[in-house]
């Protein structure tokens, strides 16, 4: 269970966050972390699954890395996290060193197109958190990936952003390897679930 500390730094941060992002004109300024509900939800699950690889696509400020690796240090879990901003990735690690997270996190900085063409390795669990109009291009890579069976990715902002991300979870549907759901935290989550 992540401790007090641990809980009390991140609302602290998570608070931080929250005002820088209120005066950013640009949404792109912005660090868009996930929900608290949701991040408490995925580290629920990844303690339920007991992952032992997690890959986060999307680090910004390290809100929602630093709920995985929380997790993952209690599953034994190794977990890599994709950002395109040097800056951001490296604010989360500072946060990481902060709270010794940092030996579970593997932070990986470029475009995360890259990254998923050239993995080899699958993992347990995906969170998948960066610029939606590229979703629908990663699906070959992220099915790729998970294909294991009990493989999990979330998809956040599906409500909030529910025209956005309509087309991409459409192909998933249909697919028959994966079931499907939509859960009602925070932005919305979607699950999907290699069978
Ligand atoms: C919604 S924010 C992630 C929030 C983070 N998951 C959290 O909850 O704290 C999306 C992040 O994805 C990054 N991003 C956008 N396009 C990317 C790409 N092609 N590759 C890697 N990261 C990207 C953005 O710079 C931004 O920091």
């Amino acid at each position: 269970m992540p401790t007090r500390e641990f809980l009390l730094r991140l609302s602290e941060l998570y608070d931080e966050f929250q005002q820088h992002d209120a005066k950013q004109c640009d949404r792109l300024q912005r660090f868009r972390n996930i929900e608290p509900d949701s991040a408490q939800f995925i580290s629920m699950l990844i303690r339920t699954q007991q992952s032992q690889s997690i890959l986060e696509i999307g680090t910004s400020t390290g809100y929602s890395t630093l709920w995985l690796a929380e997790a993952a240090q209690a599953t034994g879990a190794h977990m890599v996290t994709l950002e395109i901003e040097e800056k951001r990735s490296q604010q989360a690690k500072n946060y990481a060193q902060e709270l010794k997270l940092d030996s579970v996190i593997e932070f990986w900085t470029g475009d995360a197109a890259q990254y998923l063409q050239q993995a080899i390795d699958s993992f347990d669990f995906i969170l998948l958190d960066a610029e939606r109009s590229y979703y629908a291009a990663y699906w070959n890579d992220l099915q790729r990936l998970i294909r294991k069976k009990g493989g999990v990715l979330i998809v956040d902002n599906v409500i909030s952003h529910a025209a956005e991300v309509k087309e991409f979870l459409a192909i998933i549907k249909q697919d028959a390897n994966f079931m499907t759901t939509t859960l009602a935290l925070g932005a919305g989550l979607f699950m999907v679930v290699a069978k």
